[in-house]
């Protein structure tokens, strides 16, 4: 983190874990802990039926709420599907998109991760727009090609103006919920080459645009991550669930 144009950003992914008293205890927990009131922004992103509650439940924390997903139509006979609007609705400011659990087990293609960040957009949605490589990517050296390629099918179907008001998350596949995170300069080298292909685009953009890390972040190794100059933040599952922890990864990044 070096920009002084970029405010770090923590957002707690839940994924598909939890109920609805430990969601309430969770909430309880990171209200009390002030994350919301140190200099990174803080955003959680519960599963879609908590959303309401959990938005309730952090009025006046400054801590922010996002969806997990959003439907890349605008409305309709979708069944199943949540819209931008409805997230809107409920107080969400913020929309993962792309996630790799979405591409890998919903086989979410990169269109249709590009027309969720288009529908997220058009509503004023934050997306948080993830990208990452497999182990097998990167192994095969394919790494730059694979995140390039996500990178562009947004670009291509979007404005880079939308960028203005978007967020990149870099989440190495294999370091997703295996306890092995990328070290700061893995970490730095893809985020400077997502920031790079924004400002091949605009330049001003690209300077004032937050990558996040995403993969294994927890509290002893989240300010090493967040030292890195391209890195703003954190994009964080599993240590989301614990409010001692988040809170501390939110720390970190504020420092
Ligand atoms: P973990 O922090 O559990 O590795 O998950 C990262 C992630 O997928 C956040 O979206």
């Amino acid at each position: 983190m070096n920009s002084s144009l970029r405010k770090p950003l923590v957002a707690g992914n839940w994924k598909m874990f939890g109920n609805r008293a430990e969601a309430a205890r969770l909430v309880e927990g990171l209200v009390a802990s002030g994350a919301g009131s140190g200099p990174a922004e803080v955003v959680v992103c519960p599963p879609f039926v908590y959303l309401a509650d959990v938005g309730r439940q952090l009025q006046g924390s400054g801590i922010g709420i996002g969806g997990q997903d959003v439907c890349a139509e605008e409305t309709g006979a979708q069944t199943g599907e949540v819209a931008a609007s409805m997230l809107v609705d409920v107080g969400c400011r913020y929309v993962i998109v792309g996630h790799s659990e979405r591409r890998a087990l919903y086989s979410e293609s990169d269109d249709l991760v590009a027309r969720k960040f288009a529908a997220a957009s058009r509503h004023g949605l934050v997306p948080i727009l993830c990208v990452g490589e497999s182990l097998q990517e990167r192994e095969d050296d394919a790494t730059r090609t694979v995140i390039l390629r996500q990178l562009d099918a947004v670009l291509s179907m979007s404005d880079i103006g939308t960028f203005a008001r978007a967020v990149v998350a870099y989440e190495p596949v294999w370091a997703i919920g295996t306890g092995r995170t990328a070290s700061p300069a893995q970490a730095q080298e893809v985020h400077a080459l997502i920031r790079g292909r924004i400002g091949e685009k605009d330049a001003t953009i690209a300077a004032s645009l937050r990558v996040l890390y995403g993969g294994s972040v927890k509290a002893v190794n989240a300010a090493e991550l967040f030292a890195m100059p391209d890195v703003d933040g954190g994009l964080i599952g599993g240590a989301s669930l614990k409010a001692d922890e988040f809170a501390s990864i939110c720390a970190a990044a504020g420092r």
